[in-house]
Parts: structure tokens; C-alpha cells; sequence
């Protein structure tokens, strides 16, 4: 085993994390739990000053554990110069989608920069962020050069997808993690590191292998939402329930895999990573037809969605223009308040556009964020009785369905929320 390798196994060192996001900040209070030193870095000091007063911006890292973290003396800086203490870099920045739906690489560009600055003798450096095959060697070798460090003997790179799924129980920690490095000696390095942090880590033999396999897990998703979204229109035309015919196909014991269709995909992730992959297929002129088609339908459930809202109303005598319709839930999953890409804000922006008077609650957005869009945000505990229609965009856990079909003449359910619920009503219509 490399010498290197051995002393993270055996020996405490110092976590240094780039980027204290929803993925970041985990990570780095993640470590700490595990008795490791933590410095992490963000360019945001707002930031900073808010995680080192213990408070905590990201939902699945509590105040508590936060706390426990700074106890155990973790440390938050927006002087990257700090982060010549770490032993380890661990980068998670953004790599979002820019004009063109292009894959936007300065924040990666921007961390690879930080490393050339601060690297020093004897540090693991790795991404996290969800980017196309080849960043890593693209971006971190060339960091560790300019820092005057030579892969494999002062320094060691590799790639590691992060796979938090915000709202969910599992622990950072109880995720297995992949990992491959640009070597063999940077993957045995970078394994030993992470075996530190997580129960159960998979050694893959590049760091290529390890991205595409991030985005392999967002385009199966991505795909089979696709799927589903189109069957859920084909079951309309035949007055099928799409959702009692999932939840009987899923009865199968093998070779099934439940997916149940929506208004459209959201987040950060799912939207957003399968892109990268056809940008870069596309450039190196490999077609990728699963990608685009399902690109093309989940983009447009929110113009079907409003379809089924005008028909809804139609049959009721009534026009959407001027139509009084309550959006439920404007988070792109339920029981979180992250709206990023959320397809429940590009219905309600539709119906807003088509002139209907629209409102949205959601129990877990902060009202003055909706307002920030432009949305008419509606207190919880509202009484919907003056809306023509409720429209269910994010099925939320904590939301009374059973009042809201009692309070509205017409609801329309897109997340199947009321069969799960067995609320049965009249006036409740299925995506
Ligand atoms: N959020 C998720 O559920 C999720 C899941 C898996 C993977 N990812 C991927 O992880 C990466 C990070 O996502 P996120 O959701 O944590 O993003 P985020 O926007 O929540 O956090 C990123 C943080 O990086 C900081 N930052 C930006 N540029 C920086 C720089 N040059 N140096 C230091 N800090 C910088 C920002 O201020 C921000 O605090 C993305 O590539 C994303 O695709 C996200």
C-alpha cells in the first residue's frame, strides 16, 4: 500500500472542503463526526459567518450537528489560504447548466484555480461535483502542476460523485461512496481517505469511470421519469389510472423498478447532469437519443400539465383566464424547500402567463423566497374556499389533502398524493 494511503487509514488529519453547499457542508460536518479536523472554505462569507455562529443554511445538517462539529473544532474560512492545513481537498462547487444549456465549468474552473494556489506536498485533491468524463484530469492535474507538485508522489487526484439526497434519512455517511482516482496509486490514496468518512466505499479504475457512473445513476432517472411521464399521457387518452397500474406492475418481484410520473423533473441534479454527458458525447460526435428524448419530454409535462388544468376548467364552464388556481407545493420534491429547476414553478409561471390569478403554498419554502419569484404566496394555515382549483405540484407530507378537496371545487392532483393517501373525492383529478 502507498505510504500515503496508509498514514489516512491509520492517522488523524485535516478534511478541507471547496464549497459549503448542500453537498459541502454534510461532507465536512460528516467528517468531523468521524473525529477528523475540518477547514472549509467558501467564497460566499455571509456563508462562513452564518455556519461559524452554528447556523445552519442547509436542511439536512442540523443546528445540533453543526454545533458538534465547531466543538470538535471545526473551522469555516472564505480565506482559502487556510486551506493549506488540510491534508485532503475535497471540492463541491456548482456546475450548473449556462446559456444553451451548456455545462457552465468556471465554478470548477474557479476551485481548480484555489488548488494551484494553496495545494501543498502530500494532499489528495478531489472532486465532487457532477461534471462530464475527463474534468477531473482536464482541471486537477494541470491544479497540482501549477502548484508545483507531481501527481502520485506529492500529490494525489481523484473524482468522487457525491450522492446526498436531500430530504432522505440515509446518513452521508451510510451512502456508499465511489471513488477513482486518475492513477492507480491516487484511487488506493483517495479510497484509504474516504474509507475514513463513509462505511462503505467502491474502488472503480479511473476517476472517468467514477463520473460517468454519476452520470449514469442521474440519466437512468432522467430516462425512466420520461418513460413514465409519457405512459401517464397515453393512460389519459384511455382513462386509465397510470398510478394504479405502476403500483400493480411493481407487484412483479424482479424486473420492475417503480417510477411514478409528475409535472416534470427538478433540482439540481436530474434536469441538469444527463446534459453534461450529451454535451460531451456531442463534441466528440457520439449521438445520445436516450438523453434528448427524455429531455424533451420531461420539459414539456409542464405545458401538459397546464393542458389538463384548461380542460379541467372547461369542463367546469370555466376559463383559465381569470380562473382562481392555488398552486400546492412549489419545491421540486416533496418534504424539501429547494425550488431549483422545480417544474411546480414553471406551471405556476405558465397559468400566471395564460391569465389566471394564481397563489401557491408550500409548507416548506419560505414565503418571502415565493414572493422573491413574483408569487403570490399564500399562508399555511390559508382557507382555499375562494379558489376555482387546486393544483397538487409537490406532494408534501405535512398538508391537510382531505381539507383542501373539501375546501376547492376542483383539484388536480399531478404527484397521485390522494391515492396514496386513499382519499377518495369527486371532484379529484389524477395526472
Ligand atoms: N444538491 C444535491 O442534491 C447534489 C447531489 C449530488 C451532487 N451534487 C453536485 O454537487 C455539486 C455542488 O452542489 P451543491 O448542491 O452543494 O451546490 P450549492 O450551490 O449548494 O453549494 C456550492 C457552494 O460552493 C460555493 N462556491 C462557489 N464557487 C466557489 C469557489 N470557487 N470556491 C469555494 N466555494 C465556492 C458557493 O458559494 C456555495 O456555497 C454540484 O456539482 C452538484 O451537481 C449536488
Amino acid at each position: 500500500m502507498h505510504p500515503r494511503a496508509v498514514e489516512f487509514e491509520t492517522q488523524d488529519w485535516t478534511v478541507g472542503v471547496i464549497g459549503l453547499g448542500y453537498v459541502g457542508l454534510p461532507l465536512a460536518v460528516t467528517a468531523a463526526s468521524r473525529g477528523l479536523k475540518v477547514i472549509g472554505f467558501d467564497v460566499l462569507q455571509e456563508k462562513v459567518d452564518l455556519l461559524n455562529s452554528g447556523s445552519s443554511y442547509v436542511e439536512d445538517v442540523t443546528d445540533p450537528e453543526l454545533r458538534e462539529a465547531l466543538d470538535g473544532g471545526a473551522r469555516f474560512t472564505a480565506d482559502e489560504a487556510d486551506l493549506s492545513e488540510a491534508d485532503t481537498l475535497f471540492i463541491a462547487v456548482p456546475s450548473p447548466l449556462g446559456r444553451n444549456r451548456q455545462p457552465d465549468m468556471s465554478f470548477i474552473e474557479a476551485a481548480a484555480e484555489t488548488v494551484a494556489r494553496v495545494a501543498r506536498p502530500g494532499q489528495l485533491v478531489t472532486l465532487e461535483s457532477t461534471t462530464y468524463p475527463g474534468t477531473t484530469e482536464d482541471y486537477l492535474i494541470p491544479a497540482i502542476e501549477k502548484a508545483g507538485l507531481t501527481l502520485d508522489v506529492d500529490a494525489f487526484v481523484a473524482f468522487s460523485p457525491e450522492r446526498v439526497d436531500p430530504g432522505n434519512e440515509l446518513h452521508t455517511h451510510q451512502i456508499p461512496k465511489v471513488v477513482g482516482g486518475v492513477s492507480e496509486v491516487s484511487t488506493e490514496v483517495a479510497v484509504a481517505a474516504y474509507r475514513r468518512l463513509v462505511e462503505n466505499v467502491h474502488a472503480v479504475s479511473s476517476a472517468r469511470a467514477a463520473e460517468l457512473t454519476k452520470l449514469l445513476e442521474n440519466t437512468y432517472r432522467a430516462v425512466n421519469i420520461a418513460m413514465i411521464n409519457e405512459l401517464a399521457q397515453v393512460a389519459n387518452v384511455f382513462d386509465i389510472d397510470i398510478w394504479e397500474v405502476v403500483d400493480a406492475a411493481a407487484t412483479k418481484p424482479f424486473g420492475f423498478q417503480a417510477f411514478y410520473p409528475g409535472p416534470g423533473v427538478g433540482g439540481h441534479c436530474i434536469p441538469l447532469d444527463p446534459q453534461f454527458l450529451a454535451w460531451r458525447a456531442r463534441e466528440l460526435r457520439v449521438a445520445t437519443r436516450f438523453i434528448d428524448l427524455a429531455e424533451d419530454v420531461n420539459i414539456h409535462m409542464p405545458d401538459y400539465v397546464v393542458g389538463r388544468i384548461t380542460e379541467l376548467l372547461n369542463n367546469a364552464g370555466k376559463a383559465l383566464k381569470a380562473s382562481r388556481i392555488v398552486g400546492l407545493g412549489a419545491a421540486y420534491k416533496k418534504n424539501i424547500g429547494d425550488d431549483r429547476e422545480s417544474p411546480s414553478m414553471d406551471v405556476l409561471k405558465l397559468l400566471e402567463r395564460r391569465g389566471a390569478e394564481v397563489g401557491v403554498l408550500d409548507v416548506h419554502v419560505p414565503t418571502d423566497r415565493l414572493a422573491r419569484h413574483g408569487l403570490h404566496a399564500l399562508e399555511n394555515d390559508a382557507d382555499l374556499s375562494g379558489w376555482d382549483m387546486a393544483v397538487v405540484l409537490t406532494d408534501h407530507d405535512d398538508v391537510d389533502y382531505e381539507a383542501v378537496a373539501q375546501q376547492v371545487d376542483i383539484v388536480f392532483d399531478t404527484r397521485g398524493i390522494y391515492r396514496r393517501r386513499g382519499i377518495v373525492a369527486d371532484n379529484v383529478h389524477a395526472l
